[in-house]
């Protein structure tokens, strides 16, 4: 009895079979690495989804509020320290604006209306602005946007110390 050690020809069936494996296997890897890069969060430095620096301390004056649109938050200077604002409104989420003239952020949907810490002033906001965590460094003000703080009203301790 003689046993055949010579591996099978390629036949053009089997090829095709191999070339057409080969290709989706590759468009499987691609999809895959494709939905992994969307589903990193945003981490951009200076925008939302990353930390912003607002810039030195001293200017920003008391009583200020200073909008940053790129980071989508407002930055208050209160008596002893920053509060940074998201500036989404916790009804619904339309943008808010700093009305100087009513010393108050509204919502321009449904007329909410949010006092200089984001308290709610007017409903049917459920309760204060988000806010984003701040660290002062070298005289300077980071916004971390990557992560909003939810919080049912204004409370001394969520200001960051200047
Ligand atoms: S989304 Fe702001 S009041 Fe409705």
């Amino acid at each position: 009895m003689t046993t055949n050690t010579q591996p099978a020809p390629l036949t053009r069936r089997n090829f095709l079979k191999l070339g057409l494996g080969a290709l989706s296997s590759l468009a499987v890897l691609e999809m895959g690495a494709a939905s992994l890069f969307f589903m990193q969060p945003r981490r951009l430095e200076g925008e939302f989804g990353g930390v912003v620096n607002a810039g030195l301390v001293e200017s920003f004056p008391v009583g200020s509020v200073t909008e940053f649109p790129d980071g989508r938050f407002y930055l208050v200077r209160a008596a002893d320290g920053f509060l940074a604002l998201s500036n989404r409104c916790t009804h619904l989420g339309c943008a808010v604006h700093w009305q100087a003239n009513n010393q108050h952020f509204f919502c321009p949907c449904h007329a909410s209306s949010f006092d200089q810490q984001g308290d709610v002033q007017n409903p049917p906001a459920p309760r204060a602005l988000d806010t984003f965590p701040i660290e002062i460094s070298d005289g300077q003000v980071f916004v971390n946007t990557l992560r909003a703080e939810k919080r049912d009203r204004y409370t001394p301790e969520q200001v960051t110390q200047a």
